[in-house]
C-alpha cells in the first residue's frame, strides 16, 4: 500500500510515522490506519460513478468492514453513503450525525426493534431479505405512518469463486430471495400491493474478495433483466440497482486485484447494454465496498514474546495479540504478510509461524511465512488488517481489544481507545 514506507533507520513507516515510535507511544497490540489511503479509495469509487454512470449513483461504505464513530465521520466527509447491518452499526452512524437518508440498512434477520429504530432514524433504504421481513416492515411502517424505500436482496445464483464461508450469491445461502424458485417474484408481487413500503429497486452481493470481473458482469445482467421482467409482469417501477461490494484486495504479494476502474467500466457497459436491450432507463447505481476501502489502509503492530523453535518442524513466534484482534486466519485461513518493523529494509530470511496468546492451538495469524530474523521484544507489523479485524475482534480469554490510531498529515490520533480490564467487567453483575 502507498502509505507504507521504510525510513532511513530501516523502520517501517505508515502515513509518514515510524511504527516503532507508534508502538512505543500507544502500546501494542495496536491497529494503525492511514486516513489518506481511505479517502483516496473513496474518491476512486465516487469518481468512477461520475465517469461511468454520469454521477447517477452512490457509493455506500460497508461499515461491517470497520465501524466506529470516526470512520463514519470520514465517510460523511468523503460524500459516501453507509451500509449498516445492525442496530449497533446504525447507532454508531447516528451518534455522529451521519445523514440517515444516506444509510442503507441490510441484514437477513432484522429484529422488530431494529426496524423500528431505523424507521425512527429515517434510514434511506431498507434492503429487505425475505418475505417475513417484508410483512413485518410493512406493519411497523404503517404503525408509524411511514413508507420506507425498499430494495430486495436477490440471489442472482452466481458462484464468485471465493472462500466458501464468504460466498453469498448462490442458491444455498441464508441471504436473499431466490430467482429460480419464484420467491423473488412473489416478493415483488406482494410488495407492489403493500401500502407501507415503496419498492424502488433491487440489490445483490455475490461474495467477497473477488478478483474476476466476469461474475460482477453476469450479476449485473441477471439483475437488470429481473428488474425489466418485474416491470413487465407486475408493473413494478424499479429505478435503483445496488450491486453490492466484494472487490478483492492484495493481502500478500502476487495477488492481483482488478483495478476499480476496469471493473466499473466493464460492469457499467453490461448494465447499459442490458438496459437498452430491455428498453429500460439506466437505474441509479449503488455500490457497497467495504474491504477495498479500508483493508490496505491498516496494519497491526504487535510485540514479539516467546520464540519457540521446534527443530525440523517449525518456529512459533508468539505475539501479544492474536485471534482476538484478527480471527481471519483461524476462520478462513486468510493470507497475511508480516515484517519485523525495525528491519523493514532487510530481506526476509526466516520462515515462521506467527501465533497469538490465546489458549487455543488454532490461534495463529499466519503459518510458514517469510520474515526477517526475529526475537523477543521486536515489533511485528502485519499488513492489510484494516478490514474485518477490529470489526470481528473478540474478548476471548478476556483479552482487551487493542486501540486504533488514525494518521492524518503525519499526526497519529487515537480513534478507539484500548480496552481496559475495567471495560471487560463493566457489564458483569
Ligand atoms: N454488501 C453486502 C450486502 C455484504 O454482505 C458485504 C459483505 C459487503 C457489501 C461488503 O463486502 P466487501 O466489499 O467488504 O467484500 N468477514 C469476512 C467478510 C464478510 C463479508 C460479508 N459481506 C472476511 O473477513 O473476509
Amino acid at each position: 500500500s502507498d502509505c507504507l514506507n521504510v525510513n532511513l533507520r530501516g523502520h517501517l513507516t505508515i502515513g509518514g510515522c515510524d511504527t516503532l515510535e507508534l508502538a512505543e507511544q500507544f502500546g501494542t497490540p495496536l491497529y494503525v490506519m492511514d486516513e489518506a489511503t481511505i479517502t483516496q479509495n473513496c474518491r476512486k469509487y465516487v469518481e468512477s460513478i461520475g465517469t461511468y454512470y454520469n454521477s447517477r449513483g452512490r457509493v455506500y461504505y460497508a461499515s461491517k468492514a470497520f465501524c466506529c464513530k470516526e470512520i463514519c465521520r470520514i465517510m460523511e466527509n468523503a460524500g459516501m453513503g453507509l451500509d449498516v447491518v445492525s442496530g449497533g452499526e446504525l447507532y454508531t452512524a447516528m451518534s455522529v450525525g451521519f445523514p440517515a437518508d444516506r444509510i442503507c440498512f441490510h441484514g437477513n434477520n432484522k429484529t422488530p426493534g431494529e426496524i423500528n429504530y431505523a424507521l425512527d432514524c429515517g434510514v434511506g433504504r431498507f434492503v429487505v431479505d425475505n418475505l417475513t421481513e417484508l410483512a413485518l416492515l410493512n406493519t411497523l411502517a404503517l404503525a408509524r405512518n411511514k413508507k420506507p424505500s425498499v430494495l430486495f436482496r436477490i440471489k442472482p445464483g452466481i458462484d464468485a469463486h471465493t472462500h466458501n464461508f464468504i460466498r453469498t450469491g448462490q442458491i444455498d445461502s441464508k441471504f436473499g430471495l431466490a430467482l429460480e424458485t419464484g420467491e423473488a417474484e412473489e416478493a415483488v408481487r406482494q410488495a407492489v400491493a403493500l401500502p407501507g413500503v415503496s419498492l424502488t429497486g433491487m440489490h445483490c452481493h455475490i461474495g467477497s474478495q473477488i478478483f474476476d470481473i466476469a461474475p460482477f458482469e453476469l450479476a449485473a445482467e441477471v439483475m437488470v433483466n429481473f428488474m425489466a421482467d418485474m416491470r413487465d409482469r407486475h408493473g413494478a417501477d424499479l429505478t435503483e440497482l445496488n450491486l453490492g461490494g466484494g472487490f478483492g484486495i492484495q493481502y500478500v504479494p502476487g495477488q492481483n486485484p482488478v483495478p476499480y476502474d476496469r471493473y466499473m467500466q466493464a460492469v457499467s457497459e453490461t448494465v447499459k447494454k442490458t438496459c437498452e436491450a430491455r428498453d429500460m432507463e439506466t437505474p441509479f447505481i449503488m455500490l457497497e465496498p467495504g474491504r477495498s476501502i479500508v483493508a490496505s489502509a491498516g496494519i497491526t503492530l504487535y510485540t514479539v514474546g516467546a520464540v519457540k523453535d521446534i527443530p525440523g518442524v517449525r518456529t512459533y513466534v508468539s505475539v501479544d495479540g492474536g485471534m482476538g484482534d484478527n480471527p481471519r486466519y483461524a476462520l478462513y485461513q486468510a493470507e497475511y504478510a508480516a515484517v519485523v518493523a525495525g528491519k523493514a529494509a532487510e530481506k526476509p530470511t526466516e520462515t515462521v509461524t506467527i501465533a497469538g496468546k490465546c489458549c487455543e492451538s488454532g490461534d495463529l495469524i499466519q503459518e510458514h511465512t517469510a520474515i526477517q530474523p526475529v526475537q523477543a521484544g521486536d515489533i511485528l507489523a502485519v499488513f492489510a488488517t484494516g478490514a474485518y479485524n477490529y470489526s470481528m475482534a473478540s474478548n476471548y480469554n478476556r483479552i482487551p481489544r487493542p486501540a486504533t490510531v488514525m494518521i492524518r498529515d503525519r499526526q497519529p490520533r487515537v480513534i478507539i481507545r484500548r480496552e481496559s480490564f475495567e471495560d471487560l467487567v463493566r457489564n458483569d453483575v
